[in-house]
């Protein structure tokens, strides 16, 4: 045996090579090498069997007529000591029936000698990728249910799982948390979390969307008032802060609070007690306060908009919530999550999301975060007409890369058309001749492409009576508490 390393195109992936025969064995691993492949030779079964407990490979070569110990047995023996290993099995043209005998055997594929050079490569490059996406699938299987889905929160970025311990230590104790992020981070998911994690999660969890509520009723929402306080109570009211009592007050879009209700939730905080409009008693309160802003409230001190001593009062602890273009790492994750969540809540089968479409997925501005995420999932679901989900499945990729087109040039090519015009489709909502415009292309040649290309010209209406304009993906979505 000996061992070469080459310099090539540097996909740097080890192979092992078993063949006895010489010449055939060092011209494989020249040529592997030359592809940038990582290349180990052995020229039995058992220095092959040493070699792999000794070293991981990501692929076998092997041959199956040996004189030692013969390919077959190899194969049994790397099952067991490598079992996520790929082995192609190489045999002599008659011993076809070996091969089948191979693949149930648990062999990735088989190669007929004399070897064709170009079918090697092919089915090398598709083994290592299977092996690749199954391994990305298990890895991510596994931290879904691990500890990194923490409740509803999915995440395995290090600022991730430092914000779920903190939620965490957060959770048992009444400390004011103040959760800042842009829109759709997650800003009331961890809200809840913080809550339903805690000993007083059979307390009320009131959230309160501070810039929904007009001015004027804002302060007799949030405090209550009296009967006759004003024109129209008719009766006594219970606030938002009574309401919550003994749980948290979820207290949203807290830049929008009106100055002089800041004074008044500046009296609260500092007494644990509230004011109904109209009352001369205080009434005692234990209630957690979470706030949460999508404005920078440092900011907001600084130009006069916001109370100081109300943000240092709220401002106790901080959870900033990065934006998902920063922890690129928990992408895959998340749409796992929400492949898993639609597609069981629409009853689709669906098997996972083409190595394209994922990569369009990672590379993604996400200017409205998580929100966007889950709602270009819940629609690829909707979308998807095989059993994965595809580029085309996505409201934003140009196809840059097209899925599973296999190599026929023509076939990619074709691909790509199709797919870039229903790309072109969407974006104009389509309008056939707006479509065409864009495309730079006359509208008689769009129909013509569409027949070609077998797209469906009715395809807005086979998406409507899909739901996909139901508008309610947009708003946000509340999830109900996590169950404990
Ligand atoms: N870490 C996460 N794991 C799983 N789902 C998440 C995560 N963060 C957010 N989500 C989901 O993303 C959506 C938006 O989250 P949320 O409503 O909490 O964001 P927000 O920061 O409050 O947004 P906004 O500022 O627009 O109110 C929700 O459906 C939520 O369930
Ligand atoms: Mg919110």
């Amino acid at each position: 045996m000996s061992e070469s390393e080459h310099k090539g195109e540097g996909k740097g992936k080890s192979i092992l090579i078993v063949e006895d025969e010489t010449v055939l064995r060092e011209s494989l691993a020249q040529l592997l090498g030359e592809e940038g492949y990582q290349t180990v030779e052995a020229a039995d079964g058992a220095t092959a069997h040493q070699m792999i407990l000794r070293q991981p490979f990501n692929l076998v070569l092997s041959d199956v007529r040996m004189p030692q110990m013969d390919g077959m047995t190899l194969l049994g023996l790397i099952r067991q000591a490598a079992p996520e290993t790929p082995v192609i099995l190489i045999t002599a043209f008659g011993t076809v029936a070996n091969a089948v005998a191979a693949m149930r055997a648990g062999a990735f594929d088989y190669l007929l000698k004399p070897v064709q050079f170009d079918d090697l490569l092919i089915k090398i490059d598709r083994a290592l990728r299977t092996t690749e996406v199954t391994r990305v699938n298990k890895v991510v299987t596994e931290q879904l249910a691990s500890a990194s889905a923490f409740y509803n929160l999915v995440g395995r970025s290090p600022r991730m799982l430092r914000l779920f311990e903190l939620v965490r230590k957060l959770a048992p104790v009444k400390s004011t948390v103040l959760i800042v992020g842009e829109s759709g981070t997650g800003k009331e998911l961890f809200a809840r979390a913080i809550h339903y994690n805690g000993p007083f999660r059979n307390k009320p969890f009131v959230p309160v969307n501070c810039g929904a509520i007009p001015d004027t009723l804002i302060e007799s929402e949030l405090f209550g008032y009296r009967r006759g306080a004003f024109t129209g109570a008719s009766r006594d009211k219970v606030g938002y802060f009574e309401a919550a009592n003994g749980g948290t007050l979820f207290l949203d879009e807290i830049a929008a609070l009106p100055m002089l209700v800041q004074t008044s939730l500046l009296r609260v905080l500092d007494e644990k007690k509230v004011t109904p409009v109209g009352d001369t008693q205080a009434r005692p309160i234990d209630v957690r306060i979470i706030a949460a802003s999508n404005r920078d409230l440092g900011k907001m001190v600084e130009s006069g908009e916001f109370r100081e001593d109300v943000h240092y009062r709220l401002n106790v602890v901080k959870l900033d919530l990065p934006p998902l273009r920063n922890r690129r790492e928990d992408i895959p994750l998340l749409v796992h999550h929400f492949l898993d969540k639609y597609s069981r809540e629409m009853n689709r089968e669906l098997r996972g999301i083409t190595n394209g479409a994922m990569a369009a997925l990672l590379n993604h501005e996400w200017r409205g975060n998580i929100r966007e995420l889950e709602n270009v999932i819940e629609r690829a679901v909707i979308f998807a007409e095989g059993r994965m989900i595809s580029c085309e499945d996505l409201p934003f990729t140009s196809p840059q890369s097209v899925d599973d087109a296999g190599e026929d040039l023509k076939e990619a090519l074709r691909q790509f058309e199709r797919q870039h015009i229903i790309y072109g489709l969407r974006r104009h909502h389509y309008d056939k001749v707006e479509t065409a415009k864009h495309l730079g292309i006359g509208i008689s040649s769009l129909y013509r492409k569409l027949d070609e290309l077998d797209i469906p010209k009715n395809l807005e209406e086979e998406q409507l009576s899909n739901d996909w304009s139901s508008g309610e993906t947009d708003g946000p979505r509340l999830d109900n508490g996590p169950t404990p």
